[in-house]
């Protein structure tokens, strides 16, 4: 086995994991190893036998990675906090069938956003090796949620996380139907507005998600006389890979004062506070995220501050990550294919996948790393283009990706997909979602089926006057 020296400065090698580092600071899964053919090897499966047996593209998952962040912030809020505390996975990062029945394994709880996510995450329960009783773990978003949605979650008693008005109203009547109060938490809109690298506070944010805090009174006024909806907590979600501390540190103080005045002014039975997901990951190396301990260990402390400021005793915390959870777990295995040389500007190497598998570079310019995962002690000689196979001139996955000379038929390594790409992915031009392999101890087991041409035409119906 290949290990970090001198000898892999200039090539593919250097991007592995140096032991001991935080999942969501390192750019390939912890387990990440090149073999004696200088292969990379993932979870003990080198890259290129997992291509040659589950087909490319192929997302490849890391189980150790996963279950890894998973103890890391369940331990650091054991360590940090002295109240109780809950970590639950935002599922809209990646949800399938084994990520959540390796999320429940793990004791944390699961955020989600749709019908979809809830049927998924309860039939994994249901199905997969989870661990209890999920009943108070698992939370439920959205900004326009549809009345079916409420009423699968409150058969399932998942507590709502009400978002506006409208869906109060919609639920003060569905609750005077039930023999039991709903349980809910309110999501607010802080005032904090992060982006990666820079945040601002304003005192209103134009965002879609929650209420305003400019309505807190009435709002509070308002639950505060419905029998029929237990109010257990608040919630706010300040944005998404953010490297700086001090928003949700800012964050916790501002939550700790609504807490105040919702119990002490109102009397709403509120215990739990839900300061949202955002740690940030390493996609590439200058990337530079605070661990999940350093970020927990922040938000605890600042908790636990300003409940002692505001003479509280101390809530339940939740933190709701997914990215810092999963992103890099997985890494996408690409076969590479066609060249083309622009003298003098730039030369591409096509992939066999691209926008559809990962729409993160095309919707928001993300940037990533890859490595040519079947000649990792190979010198990065190569500046190039690496675009997607689709039919858009904006599929590019990487612009000027720094790779050891490639050929067709290499396999391509883009690290750092395991948040936002299988969830995000399409069908775009007919193409078919890749297959996703979970890897562990030398052991690959399939996790979601390649599509294939008959998939893409499932739902396709012709009427009859076309036959
Ligand atoms: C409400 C909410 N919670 C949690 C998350 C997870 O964020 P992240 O993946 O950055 O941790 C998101 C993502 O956008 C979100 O909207």
């Amino acid at each position: 086995m290949l290990t970090m020296d001198s000898k892999t400065q200039n090539c593919a090698a250097q991007y592995l994991p140096l032991a001991p580092v935080s999942p969501n600071q390192a750019l390939l899964p912890l387990t990440a190893q090149v073999n004696n053919l200088d292969y990379l090897a993932i979870g003990g499966c080198d890259v290129k036998t997992l291509v040659e047996r589950f087909g490319s593209p192929l997302y490849i998952l890391d189980e150790a990675t996963l279950r890894t962040a998973c103890r890391v912030y369940r331990d650091s809020f054991a360590q940090y906090y002295p109240g109780e505390s809950l970590v639950i996975y935002a599922s809209k990062a990646w949800s399938c069938l084994a990520i959540c029945s390796i999320v429940a394994s793990e004791g944390l709880g699961f955020d989600v956003v749709s019908g979809g996510e809830i049927y998924t995450t309860l039939t994994a329960l249901e199905q997969g090796r989870g661990s209890g009783d999920f009943s108070q773990k698992i939370y439920f978003h959205g900004n326009n949620k549809a009345k079916e949605e409420l009423k699968l979650a409150v058969e399932n008693a998942i507590t709502i996380i009400v978002d506006n008005w409208l869906e109060l109203e919609t639920l003060v009547e569905m609750a005077a139907e039930e023999s039991k109060p709903i349980g809910i938490m309110l999501r607010l809109t802080p005032g904090i507005e992060c982006h990666t690298h820079e945040y601002i506070r304003t005192g209103h944010l134009d965002s879609k998600f929650g209420f305003d805090p400019n309505q807190l009174d009435s709002l509070f006024s308002y639950i505060s006389k419905q029998e029929k909806l237990h109010c257990v907590g608040l919630h706010a979600h300040i944005g998404s890979q953010i490297f700086e501390q001090q928003p949700h540190q800012d964050l916790a103080h501002v939550l700790v004062g609504w807490l105040k005045k919702a119990t002490e002014i109102y009397g709403l039975p509120i215990q739990e506070l839900n300061i949202g997901g955002g740690l940030g990951i390493s996609y590439t190396e200058q990337d530079d995220p605070p661990s999940i301990e350093a970020w927990v260990k922040g938000v605890a402390t600042a908790v636990v501050a300003a409940c002692k400021e505001n003479n509280l005793s101390l809530p339940k915390l939740i933190a709701e990550p997914g990215r810092s959870l999963i992103g890099t777990a997985c890494v996408t295995a690409y076969t590479i294919g066609s060249r083309k040389v622009v003298p003098g500007i730039r030369t591409y190497i096509a992939v066999d996948g691209g926008m559809s598998d990962n729409p993160r570079p095309i919707t928001y310019q993300s940037l990533y790393r890859a490595v040519v995962g079947n000649r990792m002690s190979a010198p990065l000689t190569e500046k190039v283009t690496v675009a997607g196979k689709h039919c858009e001139s904006g599929d590019i996955l990487i612009p000027d990706a720094l790779l050891s000379e490639t050929k067709a038929g290499d396999i391509l390594v883009v690290m750092g997909t395991g948040a936002y790409n299988y969830s995000m992915a399409s069908n775009y031009n007919r193409i078919g979602r890749p297959a996703a392999v979970l890897v562990n101890e030398g052991e690959a087991n399939l996790i979601l089926m390649r599509e294939n041409y008959s998939d893409l035409i499932r739902q396709d119906r012709l009427p009859e006057r076309l036959l």
